[in-house]
């Protein structure tokens, strides 16, 4: 041990000084940090969709929108994790080329509800409106809320093309015409048909 009226040094010196302390501290966490956080921009397994990962429609994209808004990642992940009891119950389990174009992905990881990842193509349109209406008519002991609004709210066409445009300067490669056609694809659309062509989109590509 160090006597106390030698000059202090080496780690000593660091563990006395507040100031070194933190310093030295914030820059091991930095490095940390960037040697695990950097290469992800850079590996193929995590930029790349995998094959069959499409960019969202118009009228999913909306669906996606209204799903952000009314809060259903709040009881549903969307993230199969690899386990056996996961894909035995979920399919599948989730890679990360299936959420290149998820601009901010829908993870979460709180599941009141199950995990809807893999939801796409399970249930029919007719099952998911009648369920998204009100739960209760199909699974009586259900505790989701109903949307019974989304019936009856039309999706704004004039919205869509400035999304898409601020998707592509992000990365989601949409061309011209799919920017150009997104209004008419969801001209008549309820927020109801548009959260349903969402979920019946997700996951399809596993
Ligand atoms: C308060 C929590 C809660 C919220 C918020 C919620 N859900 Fe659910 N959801 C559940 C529960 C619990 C179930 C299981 C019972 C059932 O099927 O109704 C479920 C089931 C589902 C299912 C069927 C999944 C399957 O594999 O059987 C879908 C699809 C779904 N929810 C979509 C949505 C959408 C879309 C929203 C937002 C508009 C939403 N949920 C909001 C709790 C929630």
């Amino acid at each position: 041990m160090a006597s106390h009226d030698a000059p202090a040094t080496g780690h000593e010196r660091i563990e006395t000084s507040n100031f070194l302390m933190i310093v030295l501290i914030l820059i091991a966490l930095s490095i940390g940090g960037l040697v695990e956080i950097v290469p992800l921009f850079f590996q193929k397994s995590t930029t790349q969709p995998i094959e069959g990962v499409k960019p969202y429609g118009a009228l999913q994209l909306a669906g996606r929108d209204v799903y952000i808004r009314e809060g259903c990642y709040n009881c549903h992940s969307q993230m199969v994790r690899p386990f056996r009891a996961e894909t035995l119950r979920y399919g599948a389990y989730s890679v990360a080329g299936e959420f290149v174009y998820d601009h901010p992905f829908q993870w979460g990881s709180k599941r009141t509800g199950p995990d809807l990842h893999r939801v796409g193509g399970r249930y029919s349109d007719e099952w998911h409106r009648v369920h998204l209406t009100n739960p209760r008519d199909l699974v009586p002991e259900s505790n989701m809320p109903a949307y019974p609004w989304l019936e009856r709210t039309p999706v704004d066409p004039s919205q869509m093309a400035p999304r898409m445009t601020a998707l592509r300067r992000i990365g989601v490669p949409y061309t011209d015409e799919e920017i150009a056609g997104a209004a008419d694809e969801v001209a008549g659309k309820t927020e109801l048909d548009a959260v349903v062509a969402y979920l019946q989109g997700l996951g399809l590509a596993r």
